[in-house]
């Protein structure tokens, strides 16, 4: 399937995955709804392609605004084909070292933000007989991992969602629902990611570092788009063995997380630096 002339709506598209993504539609000639906080950012990208670009900059936990913003956004082309709820946060901190505030915030962002920008579009979808939703999980959101309990925890739920709301508008109204798991992927996400204080954190991780490119991620995700496959998996080496062990072997999988539970908790109580290992290297 072409993207060509949909309308493709994507969230958290002034960098990172969402940015990628943004260009890869752009250059098979789709029109694309951009929304983010940074406005400046969200311009830069549709620069590239002005006609075929709308930005729609959001705070996307600001409920009380969206009802507008997916009126102005399904009024831009008369329909959006194509959700993509991409926009999110992650966290680098132990479970030990944070506060309740970093939880509620990940909840928000990860999981709520995009269940409410999905449930105001979704009717309209229905209505027309036609839709695609899709929404950037992760590993994390299969696989339980040190310093992500809030990350974690949030990107499980929302796969919980999706995957039930496919079960109720896929045969029934013909909306398709897809569910992205990236692996370590090459952007500004560990640099963004909330401390346990809230704060940010303000440098990235070796495997963060180490990750799969960004355009590569984003070629990939669109093959699977464009197949309307119901779950992306976008991961290599031990982050797909995770993904794997998750289903065929839990136990091995918690032993080898708990081992890296305890490698940080010794780091901790020495008072080092606290990185997640380069999985993709093991
Ligand atoms: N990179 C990875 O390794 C990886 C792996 C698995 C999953 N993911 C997921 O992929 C998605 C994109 O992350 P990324 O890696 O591209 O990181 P990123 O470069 O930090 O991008 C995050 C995007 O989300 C937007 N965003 C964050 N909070 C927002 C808010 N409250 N309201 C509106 N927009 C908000 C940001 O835009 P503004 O700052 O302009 O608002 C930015 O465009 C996230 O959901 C992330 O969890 C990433």
């Amino acid at each position: 399937m072409s993207f060509a002339e949909k309308v493709i709506w994507i969230t958290g598209a002034s960098s990172g995955i969402g940015e990628a993504l943004a260009v890869a539609f752009l250059a098979q000639g789709a029109q694309v709804i951009l929304s983010g906080r940074r406005v400046e950012e969200l311009q830069r990208v549709a620069d590239q392609a002005p006609q075929r670009c709308r930005v729609l900059p959001f705070e996307s936990t600001d409920y009380d605004a969206l009802p507008a913003i997916v009126a102005d956004a399904w009024s831009w082309r008369g329909q959006v084909d194509l959700l993509i709820n991409n926009a999110g946060i992650t966290q680098r901190s132990l479970a030990l070292d944070t506060d309740f505030a970093v939880y509620r915030r990940l909840i928000e962002v990860d999981y709520l933000a995009p269940l409410a920008l999905t449930q105001l579009l979704l009717p309209k979808m229905v209505a027309r007989g036609a839709g695609h939703l899709a929404v950037i999980s992760s590993v994390a959101g299969k696989v339980g991992t040190p310093l992500r309990s809030g990350y974690c925890g949030a990107k499980h739920a929302v796969i919980g969602y999706f995957d039930a709301i496919r079960a109720e508008v896929e045969q029934a109204y013909g909306i398709h629902v897809s569910v992205i798991l990236p692996g370590s992927v090459h952007t500004a996400i560990a640099t963004n990611a909330l401390a346990g204080d809230g704060s940010r954190r303000g440098h990235s991780d070796p495997n963060i570092e180490n990750g799969m490119a960004v355009a590569l991620a984003a070629e990939r995700i669109l093959a699977g788009l464009a197949e309307h496959q119901r779950e992306i998996p976008i991961a290599e080496g031990m982050e797909l063995l995770a993904l794997q062990l998750r289903v065929g072997n839990p136990e091995q999988l918690f032993a080898f997380t708990a081992k890296e539970g305890a490698r940080l908790a010794a780091l901790r109580a020495a008072g080092g630096s606290l990185d997640p290992s380069d999985i993709r290297s093991q």
